[in-house]
């Protein structure tokens, strides 16, 4: 009887194939009314010569069972750790999924990287609005009052406001040096602010606007201003300045430039400034081929512009250029068109944009 009780609950054991199974055969076995309680229970009725006989055998029986169970057990646990750590393996080696990361514009870029270069031969950088006066934008930049010029611009008017006055989305950054030598803006630092007298030395990098678009002009684009203002100053400074600053800014002294006389109401002389490129494979090139592209407009500060600014123009000279940013970054990092520049198309800005922990500019030593 206890050998078949046995042979039944080692096969109880043997199919428990889970933990909740294996509970249950141990409860129906050696739980309170089990069947090997039960028998341990009879021990108490039996005579004493029965117990001699049959008490070792039961208890024999329960040890055996009660060893198998936990023996199943542990295997059973073991097994399910087993199923657990390989199905929630973590696989190391795998690649990460990949990471769209941000870069900063060829706008941006080119424009720290010129601004790298005037700082480094003193010149400091000061700002304006992109809604100007048309006193800042045209007249005291001695634009004649009604006259054509003011319309060479391509000029977008915003509506006249209250007081009849139409403000202008400034067509170039060169109202900035009214702002500078006037201190008419409060968001200057103090210095300017404050009025500055001369020597004066400041670049004005900003976004300008004109009704015009093809592959080489859009309706917004970047310029940056330089004005210097001193005694004695004369063309000489302003060449040397514009042509060391081509040199430093493509890196080479390969450049080529041209100044053409040209006519600016704020300047007297005038010029325009080229570089040498090529346009015949699509691509703009520098410093080869036999096309012009023209990057700048320059001359020496018209005296009626000294006057309008509080400045003698018999004590006081000065030069003034503006140049196209996105034009020269073009032509720096050889772009196709523009136009692509302000399309905000995520694939070209991922293929000409820069790391924003791009290295120290080899030109400044400055990032
Ligand atoms: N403001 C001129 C333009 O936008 C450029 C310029 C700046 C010319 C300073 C002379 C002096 O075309």
């Amino acid at each position: 009887m206890i050998a078949q009780l046995e042979a039944e609950i080692l096969a109880a054991i043997e199919a428990a194939n889970d933990p909740a199974a294996l509970e249950a055969v141990r409860v129906a076995a050696l739980g309170k009314s089990g069947s090997i309680s039960e028998l341990l229970k009879s021990l108490g009725k039996m005579s004493p010569e029965e117990r001699r006989e049959q008490g070792p055998q039961i208890n024999g029986l329960r040890d055996r069972v009660a060893g198998l169970i936990a023996e199943k057990k542990a295997a059973l646990e073991a097994a399910e750790l087993d199923a657990k750590l390989a199905s929630e393996r973590v696989d190391l080696t795998l690649p990460p999924p990949p990471r769209r990361r941000g870069s900063v514009h060829p706008t941006m870029q080119v424009m720290d990287e010129m601004i790298a270069v005037f700082a480094e031969m003193g010149f400091s950088v000061a700002e304006g609005p992109d809604i100007e006066t048309d006193f800042n934008n045209f007249t005291a930049l001695n634009f004649p009052e009604k006259h054509p010029a003011r319309e060479m611009h391509d000029t977008f008017f915003l509506q006249e406001d209250a007081k009849g006055e139409r403000k202008v989305l400034r067509t170039h950054t060169s109202p900035v040096q009214v702002r500078v030598m006037r201190a008419t803006n409060e968001q200057l630092p103090a210095w300017i602010a404050n009025g500055q007298e001369p020597p004066i030395r400041v670049i004005v990098p900003g976004r300008t606007f004109r009704k015009d678009s093809d592959q080489t002009h859009t309706p917004m684009f970047h310029q940056i201003e330089g004005l210097v203002i001193d005694k004695g100053i004369h063309m000489g400074h302003l060449k040397w300045t514009l042509e060391t600053f081509i040199a430093k800014f493509f890196e080479t002294d390969a450049v080529e430039t041209r100044f053409r006389p040209h006519h600016f109401p704020f300047t007297e002389p005038s010029a325009e400034m080229d570089v040498r490129c090529d346009r015949s494979g699509g691509e703009v090139k520098i410093g080869q081929g036999s096309d012009w592209l023209e990057i700048l407009g320059c001359g020496m500060v018209h005296p009626n512009v000294l006057r309008n600014c509080g400045l003698d123009p018999d004590v006081w000279q000065g030069f003034a250029f503006g140049a196209g940013v996105d034009r020269l970054g073009v032509l720096k990092y050889g772009m196709p068109d523009l136009r692509d520049m302000f399309a905000s198309d995520v694939r070209w800005l991922e293929h000409y944009g820069f790391s924003a922990f791009a290295a120290p500019n080899p030109a400044t030593g400055l990032s």
